[in-house]
């Protein structure tokens, strides 16, 4: 089923200089990018974006992170976007995530896991929304799509 997920480097990502390779993973499982935006989250987007989080003992110190320096916000599209782009990015907790994934191989600590993904397709729609305007989600087609899909 063809998805768009909302993904952000947080960060952490971008100060460690891995924006490159992690755009390079999404791209090459074969997702295909609809919006990018390189910023400094707002409080009142910290707060949106992190709503279902309010309360938790985490939430303070997770929206100082996510507003400590620049992230970037995306948009991918593909096949079970939401899903697929959970896999690229690996378990929550770093120290848990396998080989392979983004948080596995440059991630120690669940307070500074690299890269966020929207869990459900309702979530990506709600985060998404947060961040791009309507026309700023780019139609085009991957010139490789007939070798991505049959
Ligand atoms: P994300 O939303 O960032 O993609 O991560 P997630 O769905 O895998 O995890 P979620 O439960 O939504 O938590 C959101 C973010 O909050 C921070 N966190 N810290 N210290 C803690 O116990 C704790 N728990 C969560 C992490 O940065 C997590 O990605
Ligand atoms: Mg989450």
């Amino acid at each position: 089923m063809r998805e768009r997920t909302f993904v952000m480097l947080k960060p952490d990502a971008v100060q460690r200089c891995l924006m490159g390779n992690i755009v390079s993973r999404l791209e090459n499982r074969g997702l295909k990018t609809v919006a990018m935006k390189f910023l400094v989250l707002s409080e009142a987007q910290a707060a949106e974006h992190y709503a279902e989080h309010v309360g938790k003992p985490f939430y303070p110190g997770l929206l100082e992170y996510i507003r400590s320096g620049p992230v970037l916000a995306m948009v991918w599209e593909g096949d079970n976007a939401v899903n697929v782009a959970r896999q690229v990015m690996g378990d929550t907790r770093p120290f848990e995530a396998g080989p392979g994934t983004v948080r596995g191989d440059f991630g120690l600590e669940i307070g500074r896991n690299i890269v966020h993904g929207a869990d459900k397709v309702e979530s990506a729609q709600r985060e998404m929304a947060i961040y791009f305007s309507p026309e700023e989600l780019v139609n085009w087609t991957r010139i490789d799509d007939k070798w991505l899909y049959e």
